[in-house]
């Protein structure tokens, strides 16, 4: 199992740590544009190996793309993250030129990837991916949802004062700060709907919260989160690789599955060995399902601003 992470920036050498020490893939391959940045965090990983115990082989590239060859699995972490009081949004005239090159690029080598969309706005560069490649759907997975309800997880735990492990709940919609859609009336504490132990307001403040996740994040560390957004891409990865059919909300080109078409955007999926293997339909509340639309909305907007 070959893996490319494109970009080898703080949410690229992330993804690279947590899938090597998963363990799972036999090469991970690192690649930059800045001359010999990929080969630093490659190499300064790699001398983790002995310490954290993963066999997994990174290597670091500068832009040689014939080195990422025959990768299973491709991430794209390419382009600029935002500044504190920027939107994901705002990123979209740099970040789709680039997005385009390295899904070619890659493309070119592996032409049987399953590329991973990480880069911002995520959802429309994801619908880049997919109206500028002739890949299929199943293998153009835009990652929001995973890390959006891994937040969401964060916050109601710290609001029930639970722990972590005994909370479930899921984030779909778009991955922007307004196009959240946090499926509260799902969430629960161990099996127990949340419902039953916050009262509204509080409910509301966990998906106000949650909705923000990356915006709070970039606000105190003065560029966007890197340590959720690696854990979360790594899960993706892991599920594929070995084949889990685990069930996470990924941004993926709908052709008429929650009322809506031409568009990428987070709903539930199974992800296995053929990437996403079934778009689940999870029925929504009303306010869920309008609120859905409302993100929808946002998301296409976006995708206008696209030169295609
Ligand atoms: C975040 C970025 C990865 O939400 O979009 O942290």
């Amino acid at each position: 199992m070959k893996v490319t992470v494109v970009g080898a920036g703080a949410v690229g050498a992330s993804c690279a740590e947590y899938i090597a020490i998963k363990d799972f893939a036999s090469e991970v391959v690192l690649l930059d544009i800045k001359e010999g940045y990929a080969e630093g965090k490659a190499m300064d990983l790699m001398q983790t190996a002995s310490l954290n115990g993963f066999d997994t082989k990174i290597t670091g590239i500068t832009n040689d793309y014939s080195k990422t060859a025959g990768s299973d699995i491709a991430v794209i972490t390419s382009g600029v993250p935002r500044k504190p009081g920027m939107t994901r949004e705002e990123l979209i005239g740099i970040n789709a030129g680039i997005v385009k090159t390295v899904s070619s690029n890659l493309l070119e080598h592996s032409p049987n990837a399953i590329l991973i969309v990480v880069s911002n706005p995520m959802d429309t560069m994801t619908y880049l991916v997919h109206k500028t490649t002739d890949l299929p759907r199943n293998k153009i997975i835009g990652m929001g949802g995973a890390l959006d309800s891994a937040r969401f997880k964060y916050r109601l735990a710290e609001a029930l004062g639970a722990p972590i492990s005994d909370i479930d709940g899921m984030v779909i919609g778009g991955h922007s700060d307004t196009g959240m859609v946090p499926l509260a009336s799902h969430a629960t504490r161990n099996s127990i709907n949340v419902t039953e132990f916050l009262t509204e307001d509080r409910l509301s403040q966990v998906v106000e919260d949650t909705k923000v996740g990356g915006a709070t994040l970039t606000k105190l560390l003065g560029t966007s989160a890197w340590y959720a957004p690696g854990a979360a891409v790594s899960s993706l990865v892991q599920a594929i690789a070995c084949d889990q059919k685990k069930m996470f909300p990924c941004s993926t080109y709908l052709e008429g599955e929650y009322g809506l078409e031409n568009i990428c955007i987070g709903v539930p999926v199974i992800l296995g060995k053929n990437g996403i293997e079934e778009i689940v339909d999870v029925p929504l509340s009303e306010a869920e399902k309008n609120k859905m639309k409302e993100s929808a909305a946002g998301v296409s907007k976006t995708n206008g601003l696209l030169e295609l």
